[in-house]
């Protein structure tokens, strides 16, 4: 039996935007999904037969890149499905880690571009940055600059150099909104906008520019100017239509106590993110506005083997 593990994700800043071969921030959380998987007459998933509607992403890749037969597959883990924290990352890294640990021929940068190939088959349209953090851990910047990037992915015109960030220290405070909001229809949503508008083009590009600025801010940690980009992140997102008013809520409900925040993921639901030093008064106003707040470590180990 193999048993590996794999961490979410939160998108500082690019989110959409990454998704058109713009730049990007993700950084792991210590939220992780475990999966075991053992050689068996039949493929179950948790007990049950496999099913290609409940287990899209462990169906395509088997069907992409295991040949091997049947397989006992067990998942367990503390990210909420639709959350916006990559929960469909960390299955498919978690679950490719371990076929590849089965099949003898581990890769760190093979699990990344297998898992994106997963994602964008179940999604249609992705980037690869979900599944990147997750397979690396620490922190990702998705950029056309710098040199010596950890592998680049092409897709017709589009181009992802990922590269490895050192995380600085920061005190993060995730808000669920307990809103299932699969990631594929929201991208979708923004590709149509995108191709229908010179308004939605500029939002992108302005998104990219921010981003850009946030890059700078995080280096020289400076955290204020960071957080103010995150907010005015959030506005740009809200504009290309992948927000909502439980995440609105959220989101001004934490800014007292911030210094920035916005949504994370692909919206519509799922979870925002602040930035503050003062995590105790934003969990409890996400508390107090409905939310889930999470406390969460950043800038943790990517796909792992447990046993
Ligand atoms: C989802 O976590 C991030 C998006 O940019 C989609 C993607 O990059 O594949 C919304």
């Amino acid at each position: 039996m193999v048993v590996t593990s794999a961490p979410g994700k939160l998108i500082l800043m690019g989110e959409h935007a990454v998704v058109f071969g713009k730049p990007a921030i993700a950084m792991a959380v210590d939220l992780r999904l475990r999966c075991s998987v053992e050689r068996a007459g039949r493929y179950t998933v948790n007990g049950h037969p496999l099913d290609r509607r409940y287990h899209s992403y462990i169906v395509s890749a088997i069907d992409q890149f295991w040949k091997g037969g049947g397989l006992d597959i067990r998942t367990i883990g503390d990210l909420p499905s639709g959350s916006g924290l990559g929960s469909s990352a960390a299955l498919t890294v978690a679950f490719v880690r371990a076929i590849e640990e089965l099949d003898g021929k581990y890769d760190e940068e093979s699990v990344a571009r297998r898992a994106f190939l997963v994602e964008l088959h179940v999604q249609g349209r992705a980037s690869p940055i979900d599944t990147s953090a997750s397979t690396h851990g620490h922190g990702i910047l998705i950029s056309g600059e710098g040199n010596d990037p950890l592998w680049t992915i092409e897709l017709g015109d589009r181009r992802w150099d990922v590269h490895h960030l050192d995380v600085p220290q920061m005190s993060m405070v995730i808000g669920y909104t307990g809103i299932h909001a699969p990631t594929g229809p929201l991208v979708a949503k923004v590709k149509r906008y995108y191709d229908r508008t010179n308004f939605a083009k500029e939002t992108i590009e302005e998104i990219a520019d921010l981003t850009e600025e946030g890059q700078t801010r995080l280096k020289t940690g400076d955290v204020v100017g960071l957080g103010e980009l995150m907010t005015r992140n959030h506005k740009l997102l809200s504009i290309l239509g992948v927000s909502c008013p439980e995440l609105n809520r959220l989101v001004r409900a934490s800014l007292p106590y911030s210094y920035g925040a916005k949504l994370t993921g692909s919206g519509g639901g799922g979870s925002m993110v602040a930035l503050t030093d003062e995590p105790e008064r934003v969990c409890e106003a996400i508390r107090r506005h409905g939310g889930t707040p999470f406390l969460v470590r950043t800038g943790v180990e990517g796909v792992r083997l447990e046993k």
